[in-house]
């Protein structure tokens, strides 16, 4: 029996607390930072009102640290903590969907959560129903304190119990990602038909060595992992950092192009209200969003390597006669040499062997037109330092 719930056709958008806010959860100190209904109206408003939610970001998620230590005596539900959401969830929740957003819970399948609140094992039935009580659209269910052993049957259940709420909620699973730190093979067919993406790897940090580890592993994995991605069902490389500390300008570019070749969702965990103009274009780049959005939903692969400058390349719309796709080719650098790096590839040498040739517009320069290029042509590109450079090749 698959998912089946007709969600995350496209990988989702949105925003999520964990990567910048952690488990912060003394308001008294960090009043503007505290896992609290505060800092997550403030971010849905934030989404509406600095534009992100209509370049497509639409799920406001709640990470780890948001319940009570312990579950309702009598009930046996959970409860959000009580100074913190002292309305408990459903007042946020319609606050999110009053101004067109959708609403996004962090659970866990073991006894408990990462950061040590009750997990759902003991009490799946009653959650799943809890969440659809709360109005949650989006399930990110984590998997600490758990049997591996008992994932593979354990993540399929709450996946059924979700959905016979009745109410469509996207399902997240961080199933894999156990799996493959013990050392496990996914098993990547279920989980497809369990899950509408899955965590594949390790935790994202702030820093360019934890992007490019990430890449690494995409990059290294590819054969087993991106067949798997499609409508309905992704892998999820985690979230984006973009408008943190970490990424400068051109190590910002690189996350958001990278992750959209990888078709991966693009969830942020930033304060949006600090976010520099110049990431925020990024963030809320049309075209690379296109990218990462296309139908198709066929997850790109990083196809080869030169001079440390690596190719990364997606097919997408528009597919022309023969079944000849068009792509979205990143050049991500990952080099520090100073100086920005020219290198030349023909474009048959990056797989593009459309006869008829196909037009290259740079996806993050508006005003560039690069023109026509046929297979036999030699395309060049100048990539900075740790940056990328990202093209959209439309089949003619
Ligand atoms: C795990 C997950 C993270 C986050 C934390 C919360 O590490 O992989 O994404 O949810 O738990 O404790």
């Amino acid at each position: 029996m698959g998912l089946d719930n007709g969600l995350a056709l496209t990988p989702p958008m949105g925003w999520m607390s964990w990567e910048r806010f952690r488990c912060l959860t003394d308001c008294e100190l960090y009043p503007n930072e505290c896992i609290s209904e505060q800092l997550f109206r403030r971010h849905a408003d934030l989404l509406v009102n600095e534009g992100y939610a209509d370049a497509g970001y639409e799920y406001i998620i709640i990470d780890d640290c948001w319940l009570e230590k312990d579950r309702d005596n009598k009930t046996q539900k959970l409860v959000a903590d009580k100074k913190r959401f002292p309305n408990g969830l459903n007042p946020l929740a319609d606050h999110i969907h009053n101004i067109g957003l959708k609403f996004g819970l962090y659970q866990d399948y073991g006894t408990n959560t990462c950061a040590g609140f009750p997990g759902v094992i003991k009490h799946m039935q009653l959650d799943a129903k809890t969440f659809a009580e709360w109005d949650v659209d989006y399930v990110k269910l984590d998997g600490c304190y758990a049997n591996i052993s008992d994932m593979a049957v354990g993540y399929p259940e709450f996946g059924r119990l979700l959905n016979a709420t009745g109410r469509p909620m996207v399902y997240s699973c961080s199933w894999p990602a156990y799996q493959e730190d013990a050392g496990e093979m996914p098993d990547y067919t279920s989980l497809k038909q369990h899950c509408n993406l899955w965590r594949n790897w390790d935790d994202i940090d702030d820093s360019l060595e934890s992007v490019a580890q990430i890449m690494d592993y995409f990059g290294k994995n590819q054969d087993r992992i991106q067949p798997h991605a499609g409508p309905g069902h992704w892998n999820d490389p985690d979230m984006l950092l973009l408008g943190n500390y970490g990424l400068s300008y051109d190590q910002s570019k690189l996350q958001m192009a990278i992750w959209s070749i990888m078709a991966a969702p693009l969830i942020m965990s930033n304060d949006l209200a600090a976010v520099r103009p110049e990431i925020k274009d990024i963030l809320q780049n049309r075209k690379v969003i296109a990218v990462d959005q296309d139908v198709l939903g066929i997850q790109g692969r990083r196809v080869l390597s030169k001079n440390q400058i690596e190719v990364w390349s997606r097919p997408i719309t528009p597919v022309v006669s023969n079944n000849q796709h068009s792509y979205a080719v990143a050049f991500a650098s990952r080099r520090s040499d100073g100086a920005p790096y020219r290198i030349v590839f023909t474009l048959k040498e990056l797989g593009l062997h459309n006869a008829a040739g196909y037009n290259v517009e740079d996806l993050y320069d508006d005003k560039s037109k690069l023109g026509i290029f046929r297979p036999a042509n030699q395309f060049i590109t100048r990539v900075n330092p740790n940056g990328v450079t990202f093209y959209k090749f439309t089949a003619l």
